[in-house]
């Protein structure tokens, strides 16, 4: 009897399944929609230019440029990976 794979990753859902844990867990997951910015851009722009708000994401990736919906999402990215350890929305 053969198992069938239950495995997710990447490949599988090139980032569109919104199914996997919330932050750092799929750089391809599509944070900013209207935008198109991934995890990946997200994260890396928090940590190597060391953003503390949603204003500066938005500054130096785009994401949260649009409709504003993704703006509680990159909190929590910077609640994870930022310096601050209070982000602020704006
Ligand atoms: S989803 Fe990010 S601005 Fe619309």
């Amino acid at each position: 009897m053969e198992l069938a794979q239950t495995t997710s990753s990447t490949a599988d859902c090139a980032g569109a399944c919104r199914s996997c844990p919330a932050v750092g867990s799929c750089p391809d997951r599509i944070v900013c929609r209207c935008l198109k910015v991934t995890e990946a851009v997200v994260i890396d722009a928090i940590v190597t230019l060391g953003l503390r708000t949603v204003k500066e994401v938005r500054k130096a990736t785009e994401a949260g440029d649009g409709c504003t919906c993704c703006h509680k999402e990159i909190a929590a990215y910077l609640a994870v990976y930022s310096p601050s350890s209070s982000p602020s929305m704006c």
